[in-house]
């Protein structure tokens, strides 16, 4: 077994070797030219256990075999890259694959990651990202599955699934990771790396549940977190680490530092020195450094002093050699080259541009903008990002290139004609403030049908450490819409960005708006298709989208205040812009100058048809605990184009041992329909499934009342409700 094979290498190892296995080595982004001479002396000397950006398959190859040939215990290298949403066929960013609301897709888009990555010898991705985000001005909020712990959830199963195959020790298998564990998503303000203030209920309810379900799915590695979460470090957190992690969930897989995220225990002021770091990192449970070397330069010494175990030492490594031998490492260390070509294949292309489709959501369409009638011969393309290769890749994309991608631009030239398209960017990049390029681009509309307005932001504006204030359209992007309003000509606004930006009064502006993430490679064609109707948008948001920065974190899940502001004290929701004072909403929960509704609630996205939802049946109205409820639905396809929708449930346990979340999306199904088709939709719930974490940290459904809704979006919905009986005390048996 491969415990057995742990053993009997652990019985050969010295304390050197052992500290070796715990290192992570290599360069911060691509290790570039010939291979250093110091990394290949680590890797020979036996002081590396992974080593991190290098991508070429000769040098994986070289460097493994100094390990296996040269290195004292010949134990292979893992090769690890950040492989986040595709390595050369670049798939919408985690966010916008998580408003595809489709685990078959991100699944299928994570295999092909895998199989392009482990075809130079990468081993082992840092993803996926697990960490709920509730607040847009967070950067990282792009490479997160949104801000549903149920979605999140269930997109965390596909994820693993795609990148470690049926078989993580097959060739083309990569060894996922969960990260951040836990809490990154939650700093405080919106700020990378802030402190994170989670109560113990969220934590298990929110925070903590796609981590658990990427453990159950089998995932083989961890990260912790950079964030202190309460005010203990995550690399040092021995509660989370331990007493979660290992104990509670039993997980035997591996868990990695963040970069750095052992030694930056001393700036937080956690630490004393390295020594320190290494010791609290190490007690939690950390069982491989990331770029800091604070095990070993202190691990020696920590060890002969008793402030780290060798019982725990050993722990470390076993966990580091049991991801080796599942991955198949020690029988096959070697990448070959592949027969046929694995990347960029025409299947993986066709899986992106899908991809691309099923996530983009259309938020606005009026007078049927959209998709362009047959009428639309001539169209005007405008704004910085149609025809910016690599700004559509999105964040955390190193690997993929700008000249294997396809911009909108090019692919409504190849569709329409370079004829029949003007093109003008207007600004040079997002944040461009001059207008210089206004008049060519007003100009340029002149004999155009309809002009497409291409903003949003580029990909360097979000991602790791790039959090915005203002999440509104950067630089003179609204100024430019302005000029171009002139025209008098259908406007639609096609966003690309990493988070969802806030429109102001530019949604007045252009009559139809249609949110495209960062789309990938194949974002272009895929944009050019729903433009022109041969297919159509399909995504719903994963993240509640503000009217202004300000109103973050902002996210339909919250729970309820003793004093809620309601459709009742908010008088002409829709008309009051951001910034004009409302009279009163009474003494209620809301802004005076915002309100209290987002501009789009969660689960929100048009189609080119349009669906009714009626009749909704519940089987029960009364459940004893244990009992199955189904509740249905009738939903047809009432509009003239074949459409799909996102049939969404929602529950609200009125009443709690801590109060509840006011709606929680406890399922959903992904329908197609034609035009005059219906669908009955059924739902099925356990009373299991709405249990939550009361005061005394107990998992538990609470009898009682509960509302639910079947709909389109967390804002609307069909009604119903039930309740759950008091569980029967049985009387004690009487006699003898
Ligand atoms: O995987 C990433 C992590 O998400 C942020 N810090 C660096 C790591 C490795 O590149």
């Amino acid at each position: 077994t491969i415990e057995q094979r742990i053993d009997s290498l652990m019985a050969k190892m010295t304390l050197d070797d052992k500290i070796g296995q715990t290192a992570q080595r290599g360069a911060s982004s691509r290790v570039k030219g010939p291979l250093p001479e110091a990394l290949k002396n680590a890797v020979r000397e036996g002081r590396a256990g992974s080593v991190i950006n290098v991508v070429d398959i000769d040098k994986v190859n070289e460097l493994q075999r100094i390990a296996v040939e040269e290195s004292p215990r010949h134990i292979p290298l893992i090769f690890a890259r950040d492989v986040i949403h595709g390595f050369k066929t670049i798939f919408p960013i985690p966010l916008g694959q998580a408003a595809t609301w489709d685990a078959d897709i991100v699944e299928q888009g994570s295999r092909i990651a895998a199989v392009e990555a482990s075809s130079v010898g990468v081993r082992w991705t840092f993803a996926p990202m697990l960490d709920i985000a509730r607040d847009a001005r967070w950067g990282r909020i792009a490479e997160s599955p949104g801000e549903d712990p149920y979605l999140s959830s269930i997109l965390a199963k596909a994820y693993v699934k795609g990148f470690q195959g049926d078989d993580l020790s097959k060739p083309n298998s990569i060894a996922a990771c969960a990260k951040h564990f836990v809490g990154y998503g939650a700093a405080e303000g919106g700020r990378d790396y802030n402190t994170a203030t989670i109560g113990q209920q969220m934590l298990y309810d929110v925070y903590l549940k796609p981590f658990k379900a990427a453990k159950d799915a089998g995932i083989a590695t961890f990260m912790a977190s950079f964030n202190d979460l309460n005010g203990v470090p995550a690399t040092g957190n021995q509660p989370l680490l331990k007493g979660i992690l290992r104990n509670e969930w039993k997980y035997d897989g591996m868990l990695v530092s963040d970069w750095n995220g052992v030694v930056e225990m001393t700036t937080h002021g956690y630490a004393r020195d390295s020594s320190d770091a290494a010791a609290k990192a190490a007690n939690a449970g950390v069982d491989m450094e990331m770029a800091s070397n604070t095990y070993e330069k202190n691990m020696k010494a920590l060890v002969a002093s008793g402030k780290v175990s060798i019982t725990q030492l050993n722990t470390l490594v076993r966990d580091v050699l049991r991801l080796k031998f599942r991955l198949g490492l020690f029988d096959d260390p070697y990448t070959e080259q592949p027969d046929g070509k694995v990347i960029l294949t025409d299947a993986s292309l066709a899986a992106a541009k899908k991809a691309a489709i099923e996530s983009a959501v259309l938020l606005k369409n009026d007078n049927v903008t959209l998709p362009f009638a047959k009428t639309v011969k001539k169209i005007a393309v405008i704004g910085p990002l149609a025809d910016a290769p690599h700004d559509q890749l999105g964040t955390w994309t190193f690997d993929g290139d700008s000249k294997d991608t396809q911009t909108p631009l090019i692919a409504l030239q190849n569709m329409y004609g370079k004829d029949n398209i003007s093109y003008a960017p207007g600004l040079k990049f997002s944040r461009d403030r001059s207008t210089d390029g206004f008049s060519r681009a007003v100009k340029v509309t002149h004999d155009a049908d309809v002009i497409v307005f291409f903003g949003g932001e580029e990909s360097i504006l979000s991602g790791e450490a790039h959090s915005r204030a203002d999440i509104g359209l950067p630089g003179a992007q609204d100024s430019l819409i302005s000029a171009l309003q002139q025209e008098g000509k259908p406007i639609v606004l096609v966003i690309m960005a990493g988070r969802p930006i806030t429109l102001g009064n530019v949604l007045n502006k252009v009559d139809a708006v249609l949110m495209a993430w960062h789309p990938g490679t194949m974002g272009g064609p895929a944009i050019a298709d729903m433009l022109a109707g041969i297919a159509a948008p399909e995504g719903r948001l994963p993240v509640t989208w503000p009217k202004t920065g300000a109103q973050e974190p902002l996210y339909y899940n919250h729970t309820n205040t003793g004093r809620p502001a309601n459709k009742q004290n908010y008088v002409a929701i829709d008309s009051i812009p951001v910034g004009a004072w409302q009279s009163s909403l009474g003494n209620t929960s809301h802004y005076l100058d915002a309100g209290y509704l987002p501009q789009y609630p969660f689960g929100y996205g048009l189609s080119y048809t349009m669906f009714d939802y009626y009749h909704l049946v519940q089987d029960k109205t009364v459940l004893n605990m244990g009992d199955n409820i189904t509740i249905s639905a009738e939903i047809a396809n009432v509009g003239e184009h074949a459409g799909t929708d996102v049939v969404q449930l929602y529950v609200q346990q009125m009443v709690g041992d801590v109060v509840r979340p006011v709606k929680e999306l406890r399922g959903f199904k992904k329908i197609s329909l034609n035009p005059g088709q219906k669908q009955h939709v059924v739902f099925t719930l356990n009373t299991a499934d709405l249990a939550y974490h009361n005061q005394a940290m107990k998992l538990v459904t609470d009898p009682g009342k509960y509302k639910i809704w079947i709909g389109k979006n967390a804002a609307e919905g069909l009604p119903g409700s039930f309740e759950i009986n008091e569980p029967v005390v049985k009387a004690p048996v009487k006699g003898r």
